[in-house]
């Protein structure tokens, strides 16, 4: 195991001389350095004191034997895992699979394959789900199905799980179809936990007081990592390295703290829009993730003021989106932050071959002493954040050294400790979502749920 965090943070294109007014003076952050080290304090007395559990999970790792063994015992027997969830019981799943394993995984043949093929089925657009259910058909006896919701009564999720375990059970029979479903839920509470009761299904829990989007770490993310050869240790170490860096109470040495004042203060001077940029396929999705820790979390009705505050999180892909955002990233209104994640060593590359070497257009991407792919797109992240500079965009870069499993766990670790400083700065209650309860209600009413005859429209 090492303890020791390998992300760099540089915020020097947030202080460079170069942004005139867009400039953030290093004065400022230090002018709110006694306000952060007094939050830091509060986190870590509330910590203390049972609060902030998301911050525990790689430290106390619960269930993970469980989780390993579970992972062990079914990886024989699936060729397929289906993850029923949605929000925080599946960005997560999604971008650990696509940071850490191959993108095209789910077309490799079994024996290129650490793992089931991996379908996290966050949406109930009936075409897409109807296309994996078509491809699994047929080997319903070697698919492993792990429906996860924390409160056992989302909808969506829900409505999937009767599918599914209908088409199980019609292929296989009830006893063996319930017997390839795995439930992740509440240890005590919810639908689903009574129904795992009910049915005797294998099931991991939800940690108390770790809510959906602060959740991947633990059985929620872990599991469908796990069957996937993810190293979830690996994962975990990383996170507990990051701990040790975000957890003193001194705002100088916590990149947590940084990364909560920059964007704090960047808000106050009208750049409320956060674009998340990785300048990596694999860590594209880690910018989904981050987007609803962000949006779920931050943006709120403050009770102090009746204020809708809230940062708007945007997510671009380099060098993709140089080709479809940049052009408003830079002449458009100054009125966001950028935060690109570069990666130095990608884990393989492709020398781009000299050719054409009488035509100077084709000739220097093969001469560049840079004349590889992964050469060529760190430079196009240099180059755009150089541009956002010229344009006077304020940027901050997260560097990955590699993308393995403990950089990943650094990565969530920091920005999920990121939100309640956040949280703290502007205000708000980080951890709950008041906001998306009407909709779900409404969707009970219309749906004819039973108790929600009356429109909670006119409530
Ligand atoms: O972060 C959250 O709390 C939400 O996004 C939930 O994860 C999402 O609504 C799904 O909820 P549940 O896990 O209860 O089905």
């Amino acid at each position: 195991m090492t303890n020791r965090t390998t992300l760099k943070l540089d915020t020097r294109h947030i202080h460079d001389e170069r942004l005139g007014p867009h400039r953030l003076p290093p004065e400022d952050l230090e002018a709110l350095a006694p306000r952060l080290r007094g939050i830091l304090q509060e986190i870590a007395t509330e910590r203390a004191a049972g609060g902030h559990r998301f911050r525990d999970l790689p430290l106390e790792r619960p269930q993970l034997q469980e989780i390993k063994d579970l992972a062990a015992e079914f990886r024989p027997t699936t060729d397929n895992l289906l993850v029923l969830g949605i929000g925080g019981s599946a960005l997560g799943n999604i971008a650990l699979q696509s940071a850490l394993n191959p993108a095209t995984w789910n077309l490799l043949p079994s024996d290129r394959r650490n793992g089931p093929r991996l379908f996290v089925l966050d949406n109930v657009d009936p075409v897409w789900f109807e296309a994996v259910m078509s491809f699994v058909e047929g080997s319903w006896d070697r698919t492993t199905v792990n429906v996860i919701s924390k409160s056992g009564e989302t909808a969506e999720t829900s409505a999937q799980f009767l599918i599914v375990r209908d088409r199980l059970i019609q292929a296989l029979g009830e006893a063996e179809g319930e017997d390839r479903i795995i439930v992740t839920t509440d240890a005590r509470s919810g639908t689903m936990r009574d129904i795992v009761d009910r049915q005797e299904y294998r099931s991991l829990n939800v940690p108390d007081g770790v809510g959906g989007r602060f959740s991947v770490l633990s059985a929620v993310g872990l599991f469908s990592a796990a069957m996937c050869g993810i190293d979830v240790d690996a994962l975990l170490d990383g996170a507990a390295a990051m701990d040790a860096l975000v957890s003193p109470p001194d705002p100088d040495h916590n990149p947590a703290a940084r990364i909560a004042a920059i964007h704090h203060l960047y808000m106050e001077r009208g750049k409320p829009l956060h674009v998340m940029m990785p300048y990596s396929q694999q860590l594209r999705d880690m910018a989904d993730w981050y987007r609803q820790l962000w949006a779920e979390s931050l943006g709120k009705i403050r009770p102090a003021d009746g204020a809708h505050v809230g940062p708007t999180p945007i997510k671009a892909l380099g060098a993709t989106d140089q080709h479809s955002q940049v052009q408003l990233y830079r002449e458009g209104p100054n009125d966001k932050v950028f935060t690109f994640l570069e990666v130095e060593e990608f884990d393989c590359d492709s020398i781009i071959p000299r050719g054409f070497t009488d035509i100077e257009a084709m000739d220097y991407l093969g001469r560049s002493e840079d004349g590889t792919l992964g050469g060529l797109l760190n430079i196009e992240k240099k180059a755009t954040e150089l541009a956002m500079l010229a344009s006077r965009r304020p940027s901050l870069t997260i560097r990955f050294p590699q993308v393995t499993a403990h950089s990943v766990g650094e990565f969530i670790y920091l920005y999920e400790s990121v939100v309640p400083i956040m949280g703290r700065l502007m205000g708000v209650d980080p951890y709950d979502q008041p906001a998306v309860e009407l909709g779900k209600k409404l969707t009970f009413h219309f749906m004819g749920r039973r108790g929600y005859e009356k429109s909670p429209m006119e409530a």
